[in-house]
């Protein structure tokens, strides 16, 4: 069996699988190594003062990660820049936060191809390469122009923009260009892969064709896309739940709770996962329902992210306002409405958190998939489970159609989605409880793991072995 070589900017492989924190991706490429034999190659978030062209190789709890340090400029101008404030609002339809500087887009062409000096002499003949989301879609046409042969996939962790935003990008049908150079590409849901097409298919620079079985034609080259919704791992997860540590925290947070219910939110801090949205929304549920106030509360964790960027800093400062004050409004002598947590739990931790909690609220304004979603289904007891709020605009609603589903944008509309699921009869929470179980199960991380990596080794490579250059 051929090796895999997974890239992503960021690597972290756990010690611990229970360990791990939020963030999908990281959990989602270490199972994956775990199972096949290869590599992982990315950013070791160090930075150097001169770029110095070869990987670290290490070994962390059994997957050897090849990790490169980068100029503090690539930081700035890669990562912050191109990645954090251009593509990030952009993918996620906020052209109104989107950065359209020069510099930016002239570092991430470097780094990518700083990356690809680094990367192809690691590559060995047979080697099938899985690169991952928006910091390095031009990575493949720079290991080609390096003369890599080999099976190349790009998977996209975020939503594809509409075709009327991504054009505001200067170099827009370059990057697109540069996917060309992919063997497959993949998406979480058929709509994001249909915008992706739309563009192919509708843009007068491109004018591309759109063929049978997903494949597309442009820039003289075809290339097979497809739709692969990534799951969490559910084994690994149950593990974590019924851990000594996560039913400790479950009966911490029960006592916790002291009677009250519980309402909890879990997202990095960024502006697409509708925070201050959802917490405008829980104070109109205040207002709405004087008579359940002082018998909820909501749990917000929000780890800090991307803290170098202006546009975090501006919603960090914006939601710890918001907060005092619905707090500062409402509040009792013995009852706060709103614990607002900016820090990091384990996933043993998380899971007996959601657990204790008879909401989940996952609200994002636009989201790739959202696994958050996933793991606070995955955590209820079958018995007595709790109920998901989830946005319309989350990747996630592709499939998890039962779950409450809301437009995080409306405060009425959350407020009602709320009571309804703090009063919903047990049977019908059993009832959704058990489809979007299933659901959490049809997509587990393996599946998604194992049908991206076979329909890329079943893509045809072209017959001269020359890439897609
Ligand atoms: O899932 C999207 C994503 O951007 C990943 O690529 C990334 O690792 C994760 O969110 C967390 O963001 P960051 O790596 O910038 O902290």
């Amino acid at each position: 069996m051929s090796r895999l070589i997974v890239v992503s900017n960021r690597v972290s492989a756990p010690k611990d699988p229970a360990a791990g924190s939020v963030g999908g991706l990281a959990m989602a490429l270490s199972s994956a190594l775990r199972k096949y034999d290869g590599l992982w190659f990315g950013w070791s978030g160090e930075t150097v003062e001169k770029f110095v062209p070869e990987a670290k190789i290490e070994d962390r709890s059994g997957v050897t990660v090849a990790l490169v340090d980068l100029e503090p400029q690539d930081v700035d101008e890669y990562y912050n820049g191109y990645a954090n404030k251009t593509l990030w609002p952009l993918f996620h339809h906020r052209v109104d936060l989107t950065a359209y500087e020069r510099s930016y887009g002239e570092g991430y062409e470097r780094t990518n191809a700083r990356f690809a000096e680094v990367l192809a002499p690691l590559i060995q003949p047979d080697d099938v390469i899985w690169i991952h989301d928006y910091h390095m879609i031009p990575l493949a046409r720079d290991l080609r122009r390096r003369g890599v042969t080999n099976r190349i996939g790009f998977f996209l962790h975020t939503p594809w923009p509409a075709r009327q935003l991504l054009v505001t990008l200067p170099h827009h049908r370059r990057l697109v260009e540069s996917m060309f150079s992919y063997d497959l590409i993949g998406f979480h849901t058929r709509e994001w892969l249909d915008l992706f097409r739309d563009y192919i298919a509708s843009e007068p620079e491109v004018r591309g064709r759109l063929l049978p079985n997903d494949a597309v034609e442009a820039f003289g080259r075809v290339v097979q896309t497809g739709v692969f919704p990534i799951g969490i791992d559910v084994d690994g997860f149950l593990k974590a739940r019924n851990s000594a540590f996560g039913r400790r925290t479950y009966d911490r947070m029960a006592a916790s709770a002291a009677f009250r219910t519980m309402i909890v939110g879990v997202d990095r801090l960024d502006y697409s996962k509708g925070l201050e949205q959802r917490l405008l929304g829980y104070e109109q549920f205040l207002n709405d329902n004087p008579d359940m106030r002082g018998d909820v509360f909501l749990l917000q964790v929000t780890p800090i992210s991307r803290d170098e960027v202006n546009t975090y800093q501006d919603i960090r400062s914006r939601l710890e306002g918001l907060a005092g004050r619905i707090n500062g409004e409402f509040a009792d002598m013995d009852w706060q409405p709103i614990r607002y947590l900016n820090r990091t739990y384990r996933r043993d931790q998380l899971a007996g958190i959601y657990r204790a909690a008879k909401v989940g609220l996952v609200t994002p304004l636009r989201d790739g998939m959202n696994l958050v979603a996933k793991e606070y289904v995955a955590a209820q007891d079958a018995e007595d489970p709790g109920v998901l709020v989830l946005s319309r605009f989350a990747g996630a609603a592709e499939q998890m159609g039962e779950a409450l589903l809301v437009n995080p944008f409306s405060r009425e509309e959350l407020s009602d989605a709320i009571k309804r699921a703090l009063t919903m009869p047990l049977a019908e929470r059993k009832r959704k409880w058990e489809c979007l179980m299933e659901v959490v199960r049809d997509t587990d991380v393996s599946i998604w793991r194992d049908d991206f990596v076979a329909s890329l080794r079943a893509t045809n490579r072209p017959a001269d072995g020359s890439g897609n250059a």
